[in-house]
């Protein structure tokens, strides 16, 4: 078996957002270790390539020629975030820049749609790997034919957690690096490999336990979201509220481990 919607629409989204985002990544997997044009952003640590730009292009279009109606959030600016549309996408197109631009082989592509508000459907691939992590609400989420499961580790001291560091991590003071020093003490290993969506659907599929972040962005989580939902996992804020849509505080874990993991992380400064 695998992931199938039993409603119409959600069938179609699922099917275009799966077609869009293996097709991108069939491009980051031509163009990977290849010469390639990178630019910085907010900060010199913060790259864009000419793949990131292309592949968003080419799913924008995808979407806009399938569903012209539908509002979308894409990280580098293409397409249009409509606020009257029912269906909205949030696509980080290249998650995990720093990966691909240093020939690190840790990176994706993330597709999220929201109906009516809700978190609806998921998709994230790996190209390398050839891995489609999906979920559709309500249908669990999948990796091919495996339902994924979160794990039932309960002791961080035997938990696997990952995190990750902002671009503003030279001069920011809420940098994340007291609340690193607490997980190292605790947990039995920590890994920060550099692709938030990845992180997020590796607690689904039960390879990390925990994984907690700040500063992300709404196209950083809304596929691994639904993805780690679906998968019986929690996501919380660093209150234990949330989650927050926005990415700012996140927290996913097999819900065992979640108060054990709050209680390590600083609060925001
Ligand atoms: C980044 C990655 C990274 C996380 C950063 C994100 P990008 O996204 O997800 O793991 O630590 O905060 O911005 O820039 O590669 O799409
Ligand atoms: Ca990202
Ligand atoms: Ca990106």
């Amino acid at each position: 078996m695998t992931l199938a919607a039993k409603d119409p629409l959600l069938a179609e989204l699922l099917d275009l957002a799966r077609r869009l985002a293996r097709s991108a990544g069939d491009l980051q997997r031509e163009r990977y270790e290849t010469g390639l044009q990178i630019d910085t952003k907010s900060a010199d640590i913060d790259l864009v390539t000419e793949v990131d730009q292309a592949c968003e292009a080419a799913i924008v279009d995808g979407i806009q020629s399938a569903r012209p109606g539908d509002a979308i959030l894409a990280e580098e600016g293409h397409g249009g975030d409509r606020k009257d549309a029912a269906i909205r996408w949030i696509i980080d197109p290249l998650d995990g820049t720093v990966n691909f631009a240093h020939g690190f082989p840790r990176f994706c592509v993330s597709i999220g749609i929201e109906v009516a508000g809700r978190r609806s459907v998921g998709v994230v691939y790996d190209p390398l790997l050839d891995e489609c992590f999906e979920a559709v609400l309500g249908e669990g989420a999948w990796l091919g034919a495996r339902r994924l499961q979160v794990t039932k580790e309960e002791e961080l001291g035997r938990a696997l957690v990952a995190t990750g560091f902002a671009y503003d991590v030279h001069d920011s003071e809420n940098d994340n690096l007291a609340s690193f020093r607490k997980v190292v003490k605790a947990a039995r290993g920590i890994r920060r490999d550099g692709s938030a969506a990845l992180d997020l659907c590796y607690v689904a599929a039960g390879r990390l336990d925990a994984y907690w972040e700040l500063k992300l962005h709404p196209w950083d989580v809304a596929a691994g979201f639904l993805i780690v939902e679906e998968a019986g996992g929690r996501l919380a804020d660093f209150t234990g509220g949330g989650p927050d849509r926005s990415g700012r505080e996140v927290v996913a874990t097999n819900g065992l481990l979640q108060s054990a993991l709050l209680r390590k992380l600083e609060p925001g400064a």
